[in-house]
């Protein structure tokens, strides 16, 4: 298996290179969806706007469907600060971060590193 790392803040996820990031959150025990998100998403459809979260690290370019849904409110601007997990394939070891909202729009964490907390940063 080509492991790779996701640095969710209190621990390390380790996961095949090129899963599906909200795949890869779940199956590890932490989630990418806010309380009440958890219940009511779009499963990974690219539609509900729920699961996303800030990355740092190299993954897959941004698909139509996830620049689409990242213009529509309470998102905002498209793919920059924050990705959809379920649109992401996580090509290498990443920091992730999730923050408040029920669409992960806020600015309190909820879980992961903070910037100044980021390795490299
Ligand atoms: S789970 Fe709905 S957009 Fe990702």
């Amino acid at each position: 298996m080509d492991g790779i790392k996701l640095d969710v803040g209190d621990r390390e996820l380790v996961a095949e290179r090129g899963v599906n990031l909200r795949a890869a959150l779940l199956s590890g025990g932490c989630s990418p969806h806010n309380d009440g998100a958890r219940l009511v998403n779009c499963r990974g459809l690219g539609t509900c706007g729920t699961c996303a979260v800030e990355i740092v690290g190299p993954v897959s370019p941004p698909t139509r469907l996830e620049e689409a849904r990242l213009r529509f409110p309470p998102h905002q601007g498209g793919p920059g600060r924050l990705r959809l997990a379920c649109q992401v394939e996580a090509l290498g070891d990443l920091q992730i971060t999730k923050r408040a909202g029920f669409w992960g729009q806020g600015a309190a964490r909820v879980w992961g590193l903070e910037r100044e907390e980021r390795r490299g940063s």
